[in-house]
């Protein structure tokens, strides 16, 4: 084995640990500091695969001055990176199965002390079960806040199926935009229109792995809406199959106003 790998690892591991004290110390200066100016705000966004999350996080993080954070995608970086977390969560994603709750709940701690974080996040996809539900109130009771809202995207099993399986998303990673082969196509084909990366389709978009993601959602994540609704921050939206996403956007809005 080459003398570089070692020490591109050790280096990586250095780096790393800097990086984590540097978050934990600014994350707490902030929150000791600013938070009684600007109070940072926690949105969970829930429903299915294919009704939107991620399309609505995008919509609304610049509505709210926030940042929105898909535990998925943070997966998917961990899994393309090869780090020890990527290689943990690269089976779960295959299947459609959850990644067990205490990973993700750590790697969703490490997120949130990030500075684009330190206000508050958009969480598209978590928490998925009630024990995440549990840890993250948890969590934010002992930063002094707590889940300010819970939209819950209610579309149905055929819409999500035909938006799934049509979906194509940038490969280049800082960009991630999704387009769809029905509905939103990028001009040239196959190639993003904002980057110019090649667009393909996610490994888990295809028919076995869509169901097990649907099967998974109604057993595990389905009983949050509960959980959420009886703390009384639960806003539900039923968005029809011939909706635009900017009527979505304008229902969600006009739900938590309400
Ligand atoms: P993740 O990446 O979060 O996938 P998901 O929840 O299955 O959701 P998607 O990203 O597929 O869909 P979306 O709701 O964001 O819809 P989108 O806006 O893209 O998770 C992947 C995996 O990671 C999981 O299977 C699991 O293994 C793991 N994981 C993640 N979080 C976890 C957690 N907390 N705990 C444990 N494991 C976890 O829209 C879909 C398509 O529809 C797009 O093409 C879009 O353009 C189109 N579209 C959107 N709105 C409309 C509209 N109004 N009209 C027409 N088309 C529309």
């Amino acid at each position: 084995m080459p003398i570089t790998q070692p020490l591109f690892g050790a280096c990586r591991t250095i780096f790393a640990f800097f990086g984590t004290c540097f978050n934990e110390a600014g994350f707490y200066l902030v929150r000791t500091l600013f938070w009684q100016f600007r109070k940072p705000r926690y949105i969970i966004l829930l429903g299915p695969p294919g009704s939107g999350k991620g399309t609505l996080a995008t919509q609304l993080a610049p509505a709210l001055r926030i940042k929105a954070m898909s535990t998925g995608d943070v997966f998917r970086r961990e899994k393309a990176a090869n780090t020890k977390f990527g290689r943990q969560v690269k089976a779960h994603l295959a299947d459609g199965s959850l990644v067990p709750d205490s990973l993700t709940l750590a790697i969703v701690r490490r997120e949130l002390i990030r500075p684009r974080y330190w206000f508050g996040a958009i969480e598209d996809g978590f928490p998925r079960t009630i024990a995440q539900a549990e840890q993250f109130e948890l969590l934010l009771a002992k930063w002094g806040v707590s889940v300010e809202w819970t939209v819950l995207l209610d579309v149905n099993d055929d819409d999500l199926i035909d938006r799934l399986s049509n979906r194509r998303t940038c490969t280049n990673k800082s960009c991630g935009r999704t387009y769809n082969l029905k509905y939103e196509r990028s001009v040239e084909a196959g190639i993003c229109d904002v980057c110019h990366a090649p667009t393909a389709q996610r490994d888990d978009d295809v028919p076995e792995v869509i169901s097990a993601r649907l099967r998974t959602y109604r057993e595990e994540t389905q009983p949050l809406c509960n959980y959420y609704q009886v703390r009384n921050v639960l806003a539900s939206v039923h968005p029809t199959g011939d909706m635009t996403k900017q009527e979505v956007f304008v229902l969600v809005k006009a739900a938590l106003q309400g």
